[in-house]
């Protein structure tokens, strides 16, 4: 399903303190089963931009269109990963990733099936009674990966769904949402800090401004696939567009310039 933003501005008033401008114009398409990362500074607006998609929060200019239908709310066909997790407190592990199955109507047994392979996938198991007050950041980024994985959207929505995560979970969790990216052919919008993550995973990435959010940039990421989270740090298409990536957010040269690679572009993975 393709996503098609126009026009899309968020003002979030506040008499007191001053309204705030989050989002000044953004227009983005994401084509179906085309994975795009969003990059910018913290607190430019791509949080708020991720949960206009989402239908969570309401734009105050523009529209946003999923599968061409224009929305007016959250709906089954997006599936979003929460910057903050977002688990209910008083359900455990196993809970929290079957109340979007019995939502849909799966049976019992199908709940129990999907939930056991998307535990399994993150490894929780033998984690699944307990409560989100029992886990550390990590796991429970990955019971918010897992809950919205298991609902199997159509069109994934995740706002630094690895940003908990050490080192060696994130680069498994890399491999394998990227692995179900190939397999299924979903449309992905993906907000991340990581330089290296955007492209190890991306067709585009695309590059906010600061607060107020515009675009400042897209990317293309013309490197080959598959791509190994090793094999990439070789190439050096990535070591020349993570250059010029990492230029664009800290303002270092015209937005239209593009990126020549040097030896010290930092190729460490991450
Ligand atoms: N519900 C809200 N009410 C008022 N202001 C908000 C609200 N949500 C976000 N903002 C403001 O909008 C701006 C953009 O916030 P947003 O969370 O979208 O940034 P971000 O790019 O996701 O940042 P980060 O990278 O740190 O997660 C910030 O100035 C923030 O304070
Ligand atoms: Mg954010």
């Amino acid at each position: 399903m393709e996503v098609q933003a126009r026009g899309v501005a968020k003002v979030f008033p506040n008499r007191r303190r001053g309204d705030v401008e989050a989002i000044a114009h953004v227009d983005m398409d994401v084509a179906p089963g085309e994975f795009v990362s969003i990059l910018g500074p913290s607190g430019c607006g791509k949080s708020t931009f991720l949960y206009i998609v989402g239908g969570f929060v309401e734009a105050t200019g523009g529209s946003v269109s999923v599968g061409g239908t224009p929305i007016t709310g959250p709906g089954p066909e997006r599936g979003i990963v929460f910057q903050e997790f977002a688990l209910f407190p008083w359900k455990t592990v196993h809970g929290n990733i079957t109340y979007g199955l019995a939502e849909q109507g799966l049976s019992r047994r199908e709940q129990q099936e999907r939930a056991e392979h998307y535990i399994h996938m993150v490894g929780l198991q033998g984690m699944e009674r307990l409560y989100p007050k029992e886990l550390s950041g990590g796991m429970k980024q990955r019971v918010a990966i897992a809950r919205t994985l298991a609902t199997d959207p159509d069109v994934l929505l995740m706002d630094e769904p690895l940003g908990a995560l050490d080192a060696q979970t994130r680069a498994e969790m890399q491999t394998e949402l990227s692995s179900i990216w190939e397999r299924t052919g979903k449309t992905v919008l993906f907000v991340t800090h990581a330089v290296e993550e955007a492209l190890f995973f991306s067709d585009r990435v695309v590059v906010f401004s600061q607060r107020p959010a515009r675009i400042k940039s897209v990317v293309d990421v013309e490197i080959p696939r598959p791509r190994d989270r090793k094999g990439i740090l070789r190439d050096p298409r990535f070591a020349e567009l993570h250059h010029h990536l990492w230029d664009l957010l800290h303002e270092t040269r015209p937005s239209t310039q593009t990126g020549a690679a040097t030896a010290e572009a930092p190729v460490d993975g991450g």
